[in-house]
């Protein structure tokens, strides 16, 4: 049974949930983590929600076998279209946490009367879970939702801070189902690592959103609830792939700012 020295799971279709992974350790540093980024299976935007969830089963049984005492869903696809199924096949092992209800929570709290703009996935926006919950949350809410698909790609291709991603991201950015956006939510959590050209495609005048932060000190609220938290430094954090891409080591290292061993593993045999 995991106790608060369980690590952490946590899992996306590639590097994007390691803009959540890092938050979490910046937060929560006593914690160990144990990443899975489904690199053989990206991008999941487009994928059939039974692929979804059959390669996000698999994943929470290997996150389980490591005796996680959280599974973090660091994906908005995922916390979109499977979450439920999801939840009823993690419960009772461990914590389910996916990545929208905490936004959605906060945005609602902090930018109570905004404009909201959201990106994301095919699969995020034409399953409506943003404007649903924001709306219940905030009655008569205005919000406009855009498929962003060629983002997520991009970046796991590593085209970041460059003309290539300038392009793709002016072109998306200045449709008009953004137009009159006050805030707008990164719903993918690959966005992050282009965050800064988001910001700066609007000229600093937007509100823009993401999820890393938010997750993590959601994700601290429910250890601290659950009296899970760690003490004393855990095992060393471990990131499993099921591919091995170029640029996934790279970023990885970036963002936790050390070697990073990366071990492909194949689920699917
Ligand atoms: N990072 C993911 C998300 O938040 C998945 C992107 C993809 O694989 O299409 O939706």
């Amino acid at each position: 049974m995991a106790d608060n020295k369980s690590p952490i799971g946590i899992f996306d279709s590639g590097v994007g949930g390691l803009t959540v992974a890092s938050a979490v350790k910046q937060l929560l540093p006593l914690e160990s983590i144990v990443y899975f980024g489904d690199t053989a299976h990206l991008p999941y935007g487009d994928k059939s929600p039974e692929a979804i969830l059959y390669y996000s089963k698999r994943i929470t049984d290997f996150l389980l076998g490591h005796d996680c005492k959280v599974i973090l869903a660091a994906c908005n696809t995922v916390s979109a279209t499977i979450w439920d199924e999801l939840c009823r096949y993690t419960v009772s092992n461990a914590i389910p946490v996916n990545v929208i209800d905490p936004v959605v929570s906060s945005i609602s709290q902090q930018y109570p009367g905004s404009s909201f703009g959201i990106i994301g996935t095919k699969n995020t926006i034409s399953s409506g879970a943003y404007p649903e919950k924001i709306q219940r949350l905030i009655p008569g809410a205005k919000v406009s939702s855009m498929a962003t698909p060629l983002l997520a790609p991009m970046i796991e291709e590593g085209f970041v801070d460059d003309d290539v991603s300038n392009a793709i991201i002016r072109t998306y950015l200045s449709d008009d189902r953004l137009k009159g956006t006050e805030t707008l939510i990164l719903g993918c959590t690959h966005y992050p690592i282009i965050r800064n050209q988001i910001i700066k495609y609007f000229d600093y005048k937007v509100n823009v959103v993401d999820s890393a932060m938010i997750v993590a000190s959601h994700l601290r609220g429910i250890l601290e609830s659950k009296k899970l938290i760690s003490n004393s430094p855990g095992n060393e954090d471990r990131f499993f792939v099921s591919d091995y891409t170029d640029y996934f080591g790279q970023i990885a290292e970036k963002f936790f700012k050390k070697q990073i061993v990366l071990k492909r593993v194949d689920l699917w045999r």
